[in-house]
This record gives structure tokens, sequence and C-alpha cells, in this order.
């Protein structure tokens, strides 16, 4: 079955095509990120916009680099939620008009289990059941996960997701959005000890997560670290930068560690853009040899948004049959537990 994936949910363009057979034939992405740079985090309305001129030149570019014609897919899979619902609309309608106009069945996908199976497409896949830590900009959870659409949430952040503590702390300290790859750059020249930052929640049992306290924490070390004239030394922000990222590493890898205990289970997959982290990885491959388990995750391209997965995610349930109806939905809110399994009802 040949699949074409379309992913709009946010602020980056993502088409790719996937065969069950073959694989991955094709992934191309637009991110919008300059644009929004300007703004300091994404602008709604111009995302949609934006989606709208990008997503037919990428499905040309796609299929151009798989040698293959829109009359060879099977069906296609299309983010229909949770994210924006200006930038869901514009994949969800291309979507379904061009399933509809192709004759082929189309099917919405959930953008989280698009990164949660995203570790799919690598070559040494995750078996079921595993713990998942989803780590994006909008989500921090970790998932028990039985099967495809059998998701049973351990804990998630009571506040900010991770990687928007990554953004608001690169902001603060004056950084471009977003700012989780910067302040891993940053991090690299800095030294962690020259601050005492907090690990929120680890001192109480459960696999909830904060991140509140931890901004807070990070806006108070800026403000007194900044000189007469307002500005940040370079080694100031680097040190600060690293002593953050520990932090954040640091309570995602007490919580994982206590995850996996409290399921007994020995593979622990991490998806989403904030898994791009290479100390995250780094610190995580410490704590699945303690507890002797497997770490999964994406080649880095597929942690962020793309369209790949969404192509994977969407090419496993056309196969168990699942087809969405014509009505064109999306949904912006959309509780990752509320899936239902493979072959069941269309979820969206
Ligand atoms: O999954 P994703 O592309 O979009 C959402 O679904 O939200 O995740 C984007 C988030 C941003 O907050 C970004 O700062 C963060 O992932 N991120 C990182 C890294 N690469 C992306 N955070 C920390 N370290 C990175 N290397
Ligand atoms: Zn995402």
């Amino acid at each position: 079955m040949l699949v074409l994936g379309i992913e709009t949910s946010c602020d980056e363009t993502g088409v790719a095509l996937y065969d069950s057979h073959a694989g991955l034939l094709g992934d191309a992405l637009y991110s919008q990120v300059k644009m929004h740079a300007e703004y300091g985090g994404v602008v709604p309305e111009l995302a949609s916009r934006d989606h709208v001129r990008k997503l037919i030149p990428l499905v040309r570019e796609v299929c151009a680099q798989a040698d293959r014609s829109l009359s060879s897919l099977d069906a296609i899979a299309y983010t229909s939620g949770p994210g924006l619902i200006g930038a869901l609309m514009v994949g969800a309608s291309t979507g379904r008009a061009l399933a509809l106009a192709l004759g082929i069945p189309a099917v919405g996908i959930h953008h989280m289990e698009g990164h949660l199976l995203a570790p799919m497409l690598e070559d040494n896949p995750p078996s079921f059941p595993f713990v998942a830590l989803l780590v994006s900009g909008g989500h921090t959870q970790l998932v028990r996960v039985d099967a495809i659409g059998e998701y049973e949430l351990l804990g998630e952040s009571l506040d900010d997701a991770a990687g928007e503590a990554f953004d608001k702390a690169a902001k603060m300290m004056g950084m471009d959005y977003p700012g989780g790859p910067l302040i891993a750059k940053a991090a690299m020249q800095g030294d962690a000890s020259k601050y005492n930052f907090p690990r929120p929640m680890t001192d109480r049992p459960g696999l909830d997560f904060s991140f509140s306290g931890l901004k807070t924490f990070t806006l108070n070390t800026v403000e007194a670290e900044r000189l007469d004239d307002g500005s940040l030394p370079e080694q100031v922000k680097f040190n600060i930068a690293a002593a953050f990222e520990e932090a954040v590493v640091e309570t995602l890898a007490i919580k994982c560690r206590r995850a996996l205990q409290q399921t007994g289970l020995k593979q622990l997959v991490i998806a989403g853009g904030v898994s791009a982290n290479q100390t995250l990885r780094a610190r995580l491959d410490e704590v699945v040899r303690k507890e002797r388990a497997g770490l999964f995750y994406a080649r880095p391209q597929f942690c962020t948004d793309n369209g790949a997965m969404i192509a994977y995610a969407g090419c496993q349930r056309l196969l168990a049959g699942e087809r969405s109806p014509l009505a064109i939905t999306t949904r912006p809110r959309w509780p990752m537990d509320t899936l239902h399994p493979l072959g069941a009802d269309s979820n969206g």
C-alpha cells in the first residue's frame, strides 16, 4: 500500500510517501521557522497561509523524488489534530480533496501518535509493549504503549511542555525561536555547575511533570546576571543554558526510570522535537543501561514535525481498514488516550 502523508499542524509543512513493502520512498519538509522568528513564536494565521503556499509543491517534489505519480497512490493520511486549527485545516482539506479526486481512501491521524511511531521508521525499531516519553513543543507525556492506539497515560506536564520551557528560556536570553536547538548548542560551551537549578517534582512520587518553576528560576537567574547596560555576557548565557538543559534532562530521566520500574517494561521510546536533544539521549542511555532496557528514537529530522511519521501511522491504520468519512474534521485539542486501537472505528 502506497500512502501519501501530510503534516501541517504547526509551523512545518511535511509530506512523505510510505510504502508498506518498500518503506519510506520520499519525504520533504518546509520549515516556516524563519518567518515566525521575528515574532518570537508561531503566528497561527501566517502559518496557515504558508501551508497553503507550500503543500502542493511539496507533494509534487515527493512524487518526483520517489518517481511515482499521484495515480499510483493507494491512500492519503493527514494530521487531523491536535494543533492550530487553521494549519490543520489546510492539510486535512487538501488531503481529503486529493483523495476524493483520486477515488482513494483517506485517514486523519493524531499528531502525537505520528511522533510516537516515528522510531518505527528506523532500522532497529522497538516492539510492543513499551514506555514512551513524548516531548515536543506542546506535550510532555509518559505513555504506556501496548499496541498502536492502545495508550495509557502514565504522567504528563501539569503546566508547560518541555519544548515550550526550552523555547521560553531561550527567549529570556535573547535567542531566536525555536530555542531548543539553540539552548542545546549554547550548553555545549557552558558549565552547568555554575548554578543550582531545581529538578521539579522529582522528590514526589508519581510520573507528572512541571516546568513552570524552572522557567521562573531561569528568569530570576537571567535578571540577576544582567550587566548595568542590560546585556548578558556570552559565557553567562552558555552556563545558564547548560544548567537549564541539565535540569530538564535530569527531571525527564528520573521520571523515565520510574516509569520503567513501575511498568516493568524493558523498552523506552523517546519521540517529539526534544527527543533530538543529544544530552537527553546520552542521559537516557545511562538510565536504560541501569534498568537493562533498550532506548529507541528516530533520526533527528523525524523527531521534529515531518510527513514521514504521518505517512507511516496512516499506513498502519489504513491497512487495518480504517477510513475517515468525507466530512473534513480537525481536532485542535485531542487527548491521545482517547484514540481507538487499530481497525476500530476511525479516529477522526
Ligand atoms: O515535535 P515538534 O517539532 O513540534 C511539536 O509538535 O511541538 O517539537 C518542537 C519543539 C520545540 O519546542 C523545540 O525547541 C524543541 O522541540 N526542540 C529541541 C531540540 N530540537 C527541537 N529541544 C531541545 N533540544 C533540541 N535539540
Ligand atoms: Zn510535533
